[in-house]
């Protein structure tokens, strides 16, 4: 009897909370129907998933690129070593216009989100992606969306730099930064904003601009703070890579992503859903790198993917190229990294543009790529790449001046800002928790395949291997070996001697 009343009890104590919640929800959504939708959406999420054996490549490569992670890095200088330009899945980056069922390409790198996998033959697809500790991540994505927008600070006024902007996209063969998700968004917005402030300076008469923080310097630039409590930024940049491993981004192929969204906005509790179904989706990649873990991941990225996609194409004979496979390639080669380049106009950013094309696009020696070919192939390429990408943020940050976001200056930043930041993106904190795991297991396992499934002979000899690290690794027990063997006959001799 008393039992019974206490669950009454509870029973109503709950739907009163419940009550609560839906009345004083702001907007349409209410917590009930909100729960109910994300529920719904994570358990199809899960029985959709393929069974494939994750540490195999299949035949399809998708790099799912979340922004502001490095991949840009990964393309240019492993992927593009690998597989050919008729290869790629055309326009990559380009959601509109791409239909890969279409094409036997082997390789999709592109800031779609996962829901991308439903054009896909996922039997046949294996997924790799890149995480970021992400309080650093919108860190970059504010300063990339402020750089990039900077840039059109060479036009007198908006109206000119967005006709100029439009007449080169039109042009230009390749696709734009502002063609493709995210920055179609971000840069408009943030290209606006930095017109806005300039006019209001030289209406106020306003020449020199005091201030030592360049992340709050409303003056000249849209304040970090600002930016992060934007309702595009909610919408696009937070829990950003949780939502694109989840397939839904704003810009999800995926119908009902919006209202799962929108309803893991609202109500943050329903969030944990989500990160249930990104977790289990990067347990099933076939490679997770972290950027700050920048060599280890490259390293195991050459060694777990690298290998694989060597011997895959080693081992079949080379498809032939049609007229019509050549055209696409055409198209996806200049894509977005040097088409970003293209608005920005002007001549003077060419010789850069032709920069970052050129250690990219080495098409020779595909056949006879090794492991350590690969490695070294990523070393000298990345150097000039990262050369190009500061010499460039520099020079569109002088537009923007004193501004000038570096280092020194993020330690500045206030820990008000930061906890902000970090409340915006729990999500992404604990995705990024778990992707480190997820990375420390796939070291040992690599490590381990290196040392005990093959000989020192086969290593040497395989497609699977040779970084200096595993050599290091596998050479290291039998150097010590050496060395105890030494030591303990030498040691015997020596007594031998004595008596
Ligand atoms: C913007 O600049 C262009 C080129 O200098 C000029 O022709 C045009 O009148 C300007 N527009 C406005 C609205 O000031
Ligand atoms: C995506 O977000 C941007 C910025 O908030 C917005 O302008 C756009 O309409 C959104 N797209 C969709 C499909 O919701
Ligand atoms: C390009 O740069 C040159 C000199 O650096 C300048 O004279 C010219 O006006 C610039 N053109 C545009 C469209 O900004
Ligand atoms: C690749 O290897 C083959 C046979 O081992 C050799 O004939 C060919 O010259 C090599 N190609 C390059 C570019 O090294
Ligand atoms: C901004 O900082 C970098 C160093 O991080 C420096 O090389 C550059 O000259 C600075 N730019 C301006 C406009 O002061």
């Amino acid at each position: 009897m008393m039992k019974l009343m206490v669950q009454d009890l509870l029973k109503l104590v709950t739907f009163l909370a419940l009550v609560r919640l839906t009345i004083t929800s702001p907007g349409k959504v209410n917590f009930g129907y909100c729960e109910k939708i994300v529920k719904t959406w994570s358990n199809s999420a899960v029985n959709q998933e393929a069974k494939v054996d994750r540490h195999t490549l299949q035949d399809l490569l998708f790099f799912l690129h979340v922004p502001r992670t490095g991949g840009r890095a990964y393309f240019h200088c492993f992927l593009k070593k690998l597989y050919s330009s008729s290869q790629e899945c055309p326009r990559s980056y380009d959601k509109l216009r791409f239909n890969p069922s279409k094409t036997k390409c082997r390789l999709l790198v592109t800031h779609d989100d996962y829901s991308m996998m439903s054009k896909l033959p996922k039997e046949r697809t294996s997924l790799v992606t890149i995480l970021r500790n992400p309080v650093d991540r919108v860190f970059s994505s504010y300063e990339f969306s402020v750089e990039v927008a900077a840039r059109f600070l060479v036009h007198p006024n908006l109206t000119s730099a967005t006709q100029m902007a439009k007449r080169l996209r039109s042009k230009a063969k390749g696709v734009s930064t502002l063609d493709i998700w995210p920055w179609k968004y971000l840069v408009p917005w943030m290209r606006e904003d930095l017109f806005a402030r300039r006019d209001a300076r030289r209406q106020d008469g306003l020449s020199d601009v005091e201030g030592n923080d360049p992340y709050d310097m409303e003056e000249v630039v849209m304040p970090l703070h600002d930016y992060i409590n934007d309702a595009i930024a909610r919408d696009i940049i937070h829990n950003g890579a949780t939502l694109q491993i989840a397939g839904l981004t704003n810009n999800s192929y995926y119908d009902g992503a919006h209202e799962v969204r929108h309803c893991i906005i609202e109500f943050k509790e329903l969030g944990v859903h989500v990160l249930e179904v990104a977790k289990r989706r990067l347990d099933e990649m076939l490679y997770v790198g972290l950027t700050e873990d920048h060599r280890e991941s490259a390293t195991m990225f050459a060694n777990v993917v690298g290998a694989q996609v060597i011997s895959q194409l080693r081992s079949r004979s080379p498809v032939p190229e049609t007229v019509a496979a050549k055209r696409t390639s055409e198209q996806s080669s200049t894509m977005y990294s040097e088409s970003m380049d293209r608005h920005d106009q002007n001549g003077t950013l060419d010789e850069e543009v032709n920069g970052i094309h050129a250690p990219g696009n080495v098409e020779a020696n595909k056949e006879n790529m090794t492991v350590t070919k690969l490695i070294k192939a990523y070393e000298s390429c990345i150097h000039p790449l990262r050369s190009i990408q500061s010499r460039r943020r520099i020079s569109s940050l002088k537009h923007i001046a004193p501004a000038n976001f570096t280092k020194e200056a993020r330690l500045h930043v206030s820990e008000a800002v930061l906890q902000e930041i970090k409340s915006f993106n729990s999500l992404d904190l604990e995705l990024y928790e778990y992707a480190r795991k997820i990375f420390s297991n796939q070291h040992k396992r690599t490590a381990q395949k290196l040392l005990t499934t093959e000989s020192f002979g086969d290593i040497v000899s395989s497609s699977y291997s040779i970084s200096p690290w595993s050599l290091i690794l596998v050479a290291a027990p039998i150097v010590l070996l050496v060395l105890f063997i030494f030591v303990v006959i030498k040691g015997k001799r020596i007594s031998k001697i004595k008596i």
